[in-house]
């Protein structure tokens, strides 16, 4: 049965086999194991290793065995420890003993390695498009209601006002980032292992550049002690995903707040809502949720991992088994996640009114009016004091800034003690002007700068935005 038998006596300890095999897990690596295995044959045929004959009937029996992996229907044994050696048994079973022949000049070590690195390559293919797709839920949002004006806050407290496509635009740069991330980690674990043997190197003069060009990587790793320790390039791949994660999760956040009715500032459809058991009453945003408390499980895959890592000698160590769930796990949590969370920005309702009333609360256009000042000549920081005085005035009023009296404003630059304050006063456009900056509008309108919430800039960003993710 165990197919490195030779220099044992008696069976394996039950608890032992059932302690060190992965089948479970690894099963998932199978298409990826036979492609490898395709590409080895066929470079043992290259090397004189394996007759023309051989090799066609190796090549016969592995395809039959992907056929049965993509049909569900091979059958996992538990007692044959990995996917690895299950599938050399499954392939030994349909062919005989030519099956013997495929593990030369191969050991599980570089076997695992590149079945990973294969997996790893798929996985960040299709959780591309899931970020694309979340991008574009995230931009037709923008489109859709982007106009409406947010109150954009720090330490949490009303801060200046923006546009809703400017806030929903900082995630599509966020996600956008996430890519580039996951592309640059593509790109670095896009070599093969193949040929690195247990540790040492293969023992015959297999074209490793041949076999590894077979499989679509870019080229072959030049060491191999290095090429079946390293798991580089996995913990690359759980770094960026755990940021991917944050990114979501930050969002998840704000749409749990925007939902209740204290802001009232977006309403998700109830297909991405759910219930209680017990409050009839509640409509509870729990993929939103749900998202936030994964973000926690995906940050503890990367710390596992390089846990796993630290304490390790070189070369391959059976610890580095433990590699799997945290990969496969995060993979799935991540591509879920962006999915569910696409659904929900697209099913969002966006109460215009709500924000804007929440923008206006705070003296959220101060900045635009003590900027108007500044534009006028006069200093920041005398402009920054004077306004404050003009806030508190507003707040003892009970009213807005875009509704100060002239006296007000003219009493503020007679108290600023600034010759060119005081210049200001009895200018008969400036109150305008301020009140102006102190509307919604014109305080949006005057962050008119690259990257900036003025409308024309936002609009470029949406045009710059759609253009990148193809209509
Ligand atoms: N199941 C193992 C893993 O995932 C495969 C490599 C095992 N190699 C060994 N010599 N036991 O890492």
């Amino acid at each position: 049965m165990r197919l490195w038998g030779g220099r044992f006596s008696g069976d394996t300890d039950e608890r032992v086999a059932a302690f060190t095999r992965s089948v479970e897990v690894d099963a998932a690596l199978a298409q990826d194991d036979l492609a490898g295995s395709v590409a080895h044959v066929r470079g043992l045929g290259r090397a004189g290793l394996l007759t023309d004959d051989q090799v066609a009937r190796l090549l016969a029996g592995i395809e039959q065995l992907r056929d049965d992996v993509a049909a569900g229907t091979l059958r996992w044994d538990l007692r044959l420890e990995d996917v690895h050696l299950n599938l050399e048994a499954a392939l030994e079973e349909r062919i005989g003993p030519l099956a013997r022949r495929l593990h030369t000049g191969r050991s599980r070590n570089d076997q695992v390695a590149t079945d990973l690195r294969l997996w790893l390559r798929r996985t960040i293919d299709s959780l591309d498009a899931a970020m694309v797709g979340m991008e574009r839920a995230l931009v037709g949002l923008a489109e859709r209601d982007g106009e409406a004006i947010l109150p954009g806050s720090t330490h949490i407290q009303p801060a200046q006002p923006v546009l809703l496509a400017h806030h929903l635009l900082a995630y599509v740069e966020m996600l956008e980032r996430d890519r580039g991330r996951l592309a640059d980690a593509r790109r670095r674990a896009n070599v093969s292992p193949l040929g690195s043997g247990a540790l040492a190197g293969a023992g015959y003069p297999l074209d490793r550049a041949a076999v590894a060009a077979e499989l679509g990587f870019d080229g072959v790793t030049a060491n191999s002690i290095d090429a079946v320790s390293d798991r580089d390039f996995a913990v690359e791949f759980l770094a960026a995903a755990a940021l991917c994660m944050v990114h979501l999760s930050r969002l998840a956040e704000e749409i749990t707040w925007w939902s209740n009715p204290r802001f009232g500032f977006v309403r998700p459809a109830d297909a991405f809502s759910t219930g209680s058991s017990m409050m009839p009453n509640k409509k509870n945003p729990d993929p939103a949720e749900l998202v936030r408390g994964r973000a926690a499980r995906v940050v503890g895959a990367l710390a596992g991992l390089l846990a796993l890592l630290k304490g390790l000698p070189l070369a391959y160590q059976r610890d580095l088994q433990e590699d799997k769930p945290p990969l496969f796990e995060t993979a799935a949590t991540l591509e879920a996640s962006l999915d569910v969370m696409a659904g929900l920005v697209g099913s969002l309702t966006v109460n215009a009114e709500r924000m804007r009333l929440a923008a206006a609360e705070g003296y959220t256009t101060a900045t635009a009016v003590a900027d108007a000042l500044v534009r006028r000549g006069v200093a920041f920081r005398t402009a920054h004091h004077l306004v404050g005085t003009l806030v508190a005035e507003a707040e003892r009023g009970g009213i807005g800034l875009d509704a100060l009296p002239d006296a007000t404003i003219a009493a503020a630059l007679a108290d600023a003690t600034d010759s060119i304050a005081a210049a200001l006063i009895g200018d008969p456009t400036l109150p305008g002007e301020l009140r102006a900056a102190a509307g919604l509008e014109g305080a949006v309108a005057s962050c008119d700068v690259v990257g900036g919430t003025a409308p024309g800039r936002v609009r470029a960003a949406l045009a710059a935005a759609r253009e990148r993710l193809g209509a």
